[in-house]
C-alpha cells in the first residue's frame, strides 16, 4: 500500500544537516538527501523546527553509546504531517505535531512512528513545540512513572537551567513539589527562580550538599545529570527512602562510592536513557505526556523555555552555544515555515 499525502506535491529531495565524520561542530554540513517515505505505522513530518540536545553533541563527537549513527542528528522536531504510511489514519494529515525521534531531526522532513507524535499544545507556537518532547519525556518518565514526588517534599534538580532542568523545575513546582536546583551563574539563578525554584545553589561557588544540610533540607528525589562527581553527595543529602535518578554523567560515568548510605537510609539508585527505551515504553510515555503534561502548557502553568532559534544551516553555531553553556532552556533549529495555526490543524 502506498503512503497517502496532503494534496500538495512533495519534493524528491530535502536538505539535512549531518555530521560528515566524528568531530567538533565544524563537521556539521548541509547535504541533500532523498525524501524519506513513511513505512507502515509511520507519518512523514515536514519539519518546522528541531530541538538541539546535549546528546547531539556527544553523538556528533562519536561518543554516544549504542548504535546511533554519527550522521543522523536530531531527537525531536515540530512540524506538519504531510504523508502517512499504511496503518495510519488520514486524519493525521495536515496536523501540527511534535515528535520524539531516535535521530534524523536536523532535516526538512522526517519519517516518525505515529505513536511518537503528539499534538502541539494549544497556546504553544509550532516553533517552541520543537523543544518539548525530549525534555518532557525524560523528566516525566524518570520522576513520575511510576512513583511521583509528593507535594511538599523536596526535589533536587542538577543543572536547573538546562533544557532538561528547566522542564523538571517547572513540572515539579506545578505539582506543589519544593525544588532545589544547581546552576553555574547568577543569570541562570534568576532564570530558574523565575521558573519556580525555591532554592538555587551556584555550583561554582557553593557545595550543594553543604548548602542543603545547613538548611536541614533532605530531598526525596535527586534528578542528576552530572554523574560521578555528584554521586556520593547525592546519596548523602537524600531523606530516608529517597532516590537518586541518574540521567546524565557529564563529569564521568565511573564512580567509586561508599555504599553505606544506601543501607542506612534505604535509598534507591536508578537511572534511564530515553533513546534506548523500547518503542512500546516510549508510546506509553508520550500518551502520558499528552494526558498529564500538555494541559499544563495549555493552562500556562508551565511554559516552553526557548533560548535561541537558529536556521538549520547554522547548526554548528547551535552546538557551540550548548558547548559554551551560556544558554538557558532550549536551543532550536528552524527548518522551514509553519502553517498558520488553525483550529483544524491543532485539533
Ligand atoms: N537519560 C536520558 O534519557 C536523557 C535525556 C535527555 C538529556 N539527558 C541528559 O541531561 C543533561 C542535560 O541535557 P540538555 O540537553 O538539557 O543539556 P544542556 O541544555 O546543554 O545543559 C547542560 C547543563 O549541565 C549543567 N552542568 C554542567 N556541569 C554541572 C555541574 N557540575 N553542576 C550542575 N550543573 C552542571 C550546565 O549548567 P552550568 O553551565 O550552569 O554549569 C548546563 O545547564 C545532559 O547530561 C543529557 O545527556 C539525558
Amino acid at each position: 500500500m502506498r503512503p497517502r499525502n496532503l494534496p500538495h506535491p512533495l519534493p524528491q529531495h530535502m536538505r539535512a544537516v549531518v555530521a560528515s565524520r566524528p568531530g567538533g561542530p565544524d563537521v556539521l554540513t548541509v547535504t541533500q538527501r532523498a525524501l524519506p517515505r513513511p513505512a507502515r505505522g509511520e507519518a512523514l513530518v515536514r519539519v518546522v523546527a528541531a530541538g538541539v540536545n546535549r546528546a547531539d553533541l556527544m553523538q556528533r563527537a562519536g561518543h554516544y553509546p549504542g548504535t546511533a549513527a554519527v550522521a543522523d542528528l536530531g531527537l525531536e522536531v515540530s512540524g506538519i504531517v504531510v504523508s502517512v504510511g499504511p496503518g495510519v489514519g488520514d486524519d493525521l494529515l495536515g496536523r501540527e505535531v511534535c515528535a520524539l525521534l531516535p535521530g534524523g531531526g536536523y532535516a526538512e522532513y522526517v519519517a516518525v512512528r505515529a505513536a511518537h507524535l503528539a499534538p502541539v499544545p494549544a497556546g504553544v507556537s509550532t516553533v517552541d513545540a520543537a523543544g518539548l518532547m525530549e525534555a518532557t519525556a525524560t523528566v516525566w518518565s524518570n520522576l513520575y512513572m511510576p512513583d511521583k514526588p509528593v507535594p511538599g517534599s523536596w526535589l533536587l534538580v542538577h543543572g536547573g537551567a538546562s533544557g532538561i532542568g528547566a522542564t523538571a523545575v517547572q513540572l515539579a513546582a506545578a505539582h506543589g513539589v519544593r525544588v532545589a536546583t544547581t546552576v553555574g551563574s547568577p543569570g541562570k539563578a534568576r532564570f530558574v527562580a523565575g521558573l519556580g525554584a525555591d532554592l538555587v545553589i551556584d555550583h561554582r561557588r557553593q557545595d550543594f550538599a553543604d548548602e542543603l544540610c545547613e538548611r536541614g533540607i533532605r530531598p526525596a528525589v535527586v534528578l542528576d545529570i552530572v554523574g560521578a562527581d555528584y554521586l556520593q553527595r547525592n546519596l548523602r543529602v537524600l531523606e530516608r527512602g529517597g532516590r537518586v535518578v541518574v540521567i546524565g554523567h557529564q563529569s564521568g560515568s565511573r564512580a567509586s562510592i561508599d555504599l553505606e548510605p544506601l543501607l542506612r537510609s534505604n535509598l534507591t539508585l536508578t537511572g534511564s536513557g530515553l533513546r534506548m527505551r523500547p518503542d512500546h515504553e516510549k508510546d506509553q510515555i508520550i500518551a502520558d505526556l499528552v494526558q498529564h503534561v500538555w494541559p499544563l502548557y495549555e493552562s500556562g502553568a508551565i511554559v516552553p523555555t526557548t533560548h535561541a532559534v537558529l536556521p538549520l544551516e547554522r547548526a554548528a553555531e547551535a552546538h557551540r552555544l550548548l558547548e559554551q553553556s551560556h544558554h538557558r532552556g532550549k536551543v532550536l533549529l528552524l527548518a522551514g515555515p509553519g502553517l498558520p495555526p488553525t483550529p483544524e490543524s491543532r485539533r
